[in-house]
């Protein structure tokens, strides 16, 4: 459908666009009542074939938030999904009875099959190990406001680089501003892909390095960017159980790391943070977490057109 807004990959926001998007959430985090009735009469439904905490209740707090209401489900067992009906079929469906639709899902390109078929926008929510569009834009909101630029960083991305969809958004949007270095700490078997390496990061002469020693990369990063291991997305239990504990966060850790780096991590959080750090301000995670409401809220507004 022609001129419908969806948001499947943040590449699909200019700079430009992104950079107003984040002062919305800005403006709307600094005075939410303003907003309290901007989405009154609309609807969001939240189609999740895949499990979450954050991203479908955050998305329906933003919905909420601006005076419009929700519906939805939480599982594919939960949706006629379970009896074989096609994600086409259920959006044209749910076209006609939301006004705005989220989704996740465990197969790659799910939710884009979905928005060719849609009469409303459909937002990734998350598809696979491919991408995660707002959750990036949750992370770029927490580095711009407690970092105060997107720019001149170096960002250190340690854990599941393979599977981790947020560590693909997230470097797909950083690479568009000047001065961003990446350190990537990973398992040889779970390295970032191949096309992050040679299309994103090589085509865009950006720095960056692969490593194995967290210890060593501490002390060059502005920003530490945790992930879980990817239980879900492994092919075998063994593999799993050898690789999830490979990186530990902890206090001695954190001792090697400059006193203003940040600490992010798209949550849910297993093994990979010890909670001895969650009381150093460096660790922002849940304050990360927070402002996921704040970048969902100018989301809805931007593409439903109800910009302020
Ligand atoms: N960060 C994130 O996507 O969390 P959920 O899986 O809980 O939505």
């Amino acid at each position: 459908m022609e001129n419908i807004r969806h948001l499947m990959n943040v590449m699909d926001l200019s700079v430009d666009e992104l950079d107003a998007l984040l002062a919305l959430a800005r403006r709307i985090y600094d005075d939410p009542g303003r907003y309290k009735n901007a989405c009154e009469g609309k609807k969001l439904a939240t189609c999740f074939y895949e499990p979450s905490t954050r991203t479908r209740l955050s998305f329906e707090a933003a919905m909420l938030n601006l005076g419009g209401k929700v519906l939805g489900f939480s599982s594919a067992d939960s949706s006629s999904a379970a009896k074989g009906e096609s994600v086409a079929d259920t959006i044209r469906v749910i076209s006609s009875y939301a006004d705005i639709c989220a989704m996740r899902h465990p197969k790659e390109g799910a939710p884009y099959v979905a928005s060719i078929h849609s009469k409303i926008p459909v937002i990734n929510a998350g598809d696979g190990g491919h991408n995660h569009p707002t959750q990036t834009l949750t992370d770029l909101m927490t580095i711009k406001k407690l970092k105060g630029r997107l720019n001149n960083l170096t960002i250190g991305m340690c854990g599941d680089l393979k599977f981790g969809r947020t560590v693909h958004s997230l470097v797909e949007a950083m690479v568009r501003y000047p001065d961003v270095k990446f350190i990537f700490i990973s398992p040889p078997e779970l390295k970032i892909p191949d096309y992050l390496r040679k299309d994103i990061l090589e085509k865009n002469n950006v720095t960056f390095s692969e490593e194995s020693v967290l210890e060593e990369a501490m002390p060059r990063l502005d920003i530490l960017y945790m992930t879980r291991v990817q239980r879900e997305r492994f092919f075998n239990e063994e593999d799993y159980i050898r690789l999830k504990d490979t990186f530990i966060l902890d206090h001695k850790k954190m001792k090697l790391a400059p006193k203003d780096m940040l600490v992010l991590h798209p949550l849910p959080r297993v093994n990979e943070i010890s909670t001895e750090v969650d009381s150093d301000p460096r660790a922002v995670y849940f304050k990360q977490a927070e402002f996921g409401v704040y970048v969902r809220m100018a989301l809805i507004l931007k593409l439903l057109d109800l910009e302020y």
